[in-house]
């Protein structure tokens, strides 16, 4: 077998093959400028993502669209929606199911108690107007189903089941309201269990006629542009407000990425004004917190 001498084989020519690549890059370059320009076909878009920090209308779909999908049991399509950034507040749209509001409702219910805020001196519960509720505290991993639904919390906020308070279970009738305030603490005791309070989960249970909305009235940006703003209460249009909706979940942060307390985390509930309210809250602490 003979081998071919080395200086035979074709040898490439070099600068025409640059050339030749140039030519073809600026082409196609040439020509996705053109498609682009034409609308043709587009760049991926982040329209899901809001651009502007305080649009909270990015993610709406219309009243239409809200009730459109869903499972055969009626618990809706699931879908996510930005809030507010200051505070960072979402709105998990259907997150429980029609059964797991009732099952909450009904572990509750025989164990009500007029509701109680922390003490900041003792540290232990007190009872004052600003929270006129009724409420039950339902042991952690108390069931399968509680159990599911702290599983469930624990995947959409990336923090453990073990940083979870044990669920609340809250009950509004006509009139009963929860006064603004922040879920992280001001004292030290209370910090010390746990560490503070970083976010809160907050679950509707039920539809409420009028009223009953979450208001946070210390939100930046334009308060009337939520799609719902007609159907707010006055104290409702107070604030940046979310309209309790049964299976929905409200996911908000009282501290920011960097650590530090977020004083625009300020929320309250609005009175009922027509039907009741019940609700279920979790919050999440910055350690493990021992119930
Ligand atoms: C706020 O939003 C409403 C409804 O979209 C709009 O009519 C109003 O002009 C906005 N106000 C400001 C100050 O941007």
């Amino acid at each position: 077998m003979v081998k071919k001498p080395k200086h035979l084989r074709p040898q490439p020519r070099k600068s025409s093959l640059t050339t030749h690549a140039f030519t073809f890059l600026i082409l196609a370059l040439f020509s996705i400028l053109i498609l682009l320009g034409l609308g043709i076909f587009s760049l991926p878009s982040t329209s899901m993502i809001s651009s502007r920090p305080d649009d909270f209308t990015t993610v709406e779909r219309t009243s239409e669209d809200r009730e459109s999908y869903g499972d055969e049991e009626g618990n809706g399509e699931r879908w996510l929606e930005v809030i507010s950034w200051e505070p960072r507040a979402f709105l998990y749209h259907n997150f429980l199911t029609n059964e797991e509001c009732e099952h909450l409702i009904s572990l509750a219910k025989p164990n009500m108690a007029k509701s109680k805020v922390a003490d900041v001196k003792t540290g232990r519960s007190k009872d004052r107007r600003v929270r006129t509720s009724s409420g039950a505290f339902l042991k952690t991993g108390h069931d399968e189903i509680v159990r599911e639904i702290e599983n469930k919390i624990s995947d959409f906020t990336f923090i453990p089941v073990e940083n979870g308070e044990s669920l609340q279970v809250l009950h509004y009738e006509v009139g009963q309201k929860y006064e603004p305030h922040h879920d992280y603490f001001t004292d030290e005791l209370n910090v010390k269990r746990g560490g503070q309070r970083v976010a809160t989960v907050l679950m509707y249970l039920s539809d409420v006629d009028e009223g009953g909305e979450t208001v946070f009235p210390l939100a930046k940006g334009n308060i009337s542009d939520v799609p719902w703003w007609n159907e707010l209460s006055q104290c409702g249009k107070e604030g940046l407000s979310v309209l309790p909706k049964k299976r929905d979940a409200l996911l908000f942060w009282s501290m920011r990425p960097d650590g530090s307390l977020d004083p625009s985390s300020l929320h309250g509930g609005c009175p009922v004004i027509k039907g009741n309210k019940w609700s279920s809250t979790k919050w999440l602490h910055v350690h493990e917190y021992r119930n």
